[in-house]
């Protein structure tokens, strides 16, 4: 979580990366944000607005990954952001999580691609077994009753996946 270094807290580095178009997986990569701040170093940021070297520079312990299901697929554009950082990194990432976001049927194979990714990065420890999936009510949002107690089931999740 954090540790003493000459008397001053340090706290672990979380990325948050999401490659959001409509919102909806910006809003929850921000609610998941929001529950780790008071534990954990987080930054969380559009894979448009930084680059794989950034996060590669920060050298962080944990990383989760917003993922759309685009096309009966896991996002591509993130999917291969993630195999960039993994050229850019010199530490290893101990702790990786990742949730998605979907506005038809949820069927777990869509998550298949980013398994296969995560699987084949080797700056990646360890991968949460556990994964958040919220349905949307239509593509732009928003989420399906219910989705904010999943989202907060989900930071618990986290924060013992992360300890
Ligand atoms: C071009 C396109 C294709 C999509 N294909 C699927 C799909 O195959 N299955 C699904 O469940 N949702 C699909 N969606 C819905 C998105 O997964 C959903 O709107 C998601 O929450 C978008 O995330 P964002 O708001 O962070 O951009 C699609 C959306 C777009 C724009």
């Amino acid at each position: 979580m954090f540790y003493l270094l000459f008397g001053v807290i340090i706290m672990k580095k979380i990325w948050i990366i999401h490659n959001s178009k409509y919102g909806n997986s910006e809003k929850i990569a921000k609610q998941l944000a929001d529950g780790l701040k008071d534990s954990y170093d987080v930054s969380e940021n559009s894979i448009k607005k930084i680059s794989p070297e950034d996060i590669a520079k920060d050298e962080p312990y944990g990383l989760i990954v917003a993922v759309r299901i685009v096309a009966f697929n896991s996002d591509r554009e993130i999917r291969k952001f993630l195999r960039e950082v993994d050229n850019f990194t010199t530490k290893p990432i101990s702790k990786v999580a990742y949730f998605a976001t979907h506005a038809l049927g949820w069927k777990k194979l869509f998550i298949r691609g980013m398994k296969k990714t995560l699987k084949k990065i080797g700056c990646v420890e360890e991968v949460c077994p556990e994964f958040l999936e919220v349905k949307m009510q239509k593509p732009e949002g928003p989420a399906v009753e219910g989705a904010d107690a999943k989202i907060g089931e989900f930071i618990s999740t986290l924060k013992e996946f992360l300890a």
